[in-house]
């Protein structure tokens, strides 16, 4: 399984703080049956230049593979290694700005040089501005909405709908994030949404291992006990399809 939503790099937003813990998530992940994590960490545009985001993204990387590798470990995908760590990729949760179509160098935040680019939606209620915006980045890149769940209040009731059918038609993903399965109201909404192609990929939306651990399986088992374990499959075929030349 794919996790899309992690905060696992250390040091760089509100998740991992540490090397150690950073390569607890990837253990306890792996021993969860995730088989590559999209690192996301938050950007912010109005906190941190796309320049200094990236190479501070870099250095968090390069420590943490470097312990990995060092320790005499290695990831998934390393040269002859069928097995082991998850396979990282390196993305972004880009929080929504203004004109954020318009920046050249959003094209810079999208998992690992590719054009697929994860977009955290204003905890505001939406207007059609934001939809406009998120159609226009749609013509240019694959927009992965993180964790949806978090948006739908009766205040956005239109305007996700409106999303939902955008993205029948245009590339754009939805993602929801595991816990949200363990509400019971919601969760016979999301099994409703995967169901019927309106929500395409789960993350766990990690922040270390204490305060919102990985949890993958929460929405897997989830989504299996409801729509079977075909359909889980199918699911991750899709989204390793969408990943394809990355991992
Ligand atoms: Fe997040």
């Amino acid at each position: 399984m794919i996790d899309f939503h992690c905060h696992l790099l250390q040091g760089i937003d509100d998740g991992s703080r540490s090397v150690e813990t950073s390569i607890n998530i990837l253990e306890r992940s792996r021993e969860q049956g995730v088989r590559t994590i999209i690192a996301t960490p938050h950007f912010y545009a109005s906190e941190m230049s796309i320049d200094r985001f990236l190479e501070k993204r870099q250095a968090a990387y390069e420590e943490l593979a470097a312990e990995v590798r060092g320790g005499g470990r290695h990831f998934i995908g390393d040269e002859g290694h069928s097995d082991g760590l998850p396979k990282l990729l390196l993305g972004a949760e880009v929080a929504f700005f203004d004109n954020m179509s318009v920046t050249e160098r959003v094209g810079d935040l999208t998992i690992q040089g590719s054009n697929i680019l994860m977009v955290e939606m204003p905890f505001v209620d939406w207007q059609e501005s934001h939809l406009r915006e998120i159609e226009k980045l749609s013509s240019r890149y694959t927009v992965i909405i993180a964790h949806i769940e978090r948006f739908m209040n009766r205040r956005n009731k239109r305007r996700i709908k409106e999303l939902i059918e955008m993205s029948r038609t245009l590339p754009i993903r939805i993602q929801v994030n595991a816990e949200a399965f363990d509400d019971r109201k919601l969760r016979r909404k999301l099994i409703k949404m995967f169901a019927s192609g309106e929500a395409h990929m789960l993350g766990s939306d990690c922040h270390g291992m204490n305060r919102r651990p990985p949890n993958l399986p929460i929405g897997m088992d989830a989504l299996r006990s409801a729509l079977g374990e075909d359909f889980l499959l199918r699911m991750n075929e899709r989204n390793e399809e969408l990943l394809r030349g990355l991992i």
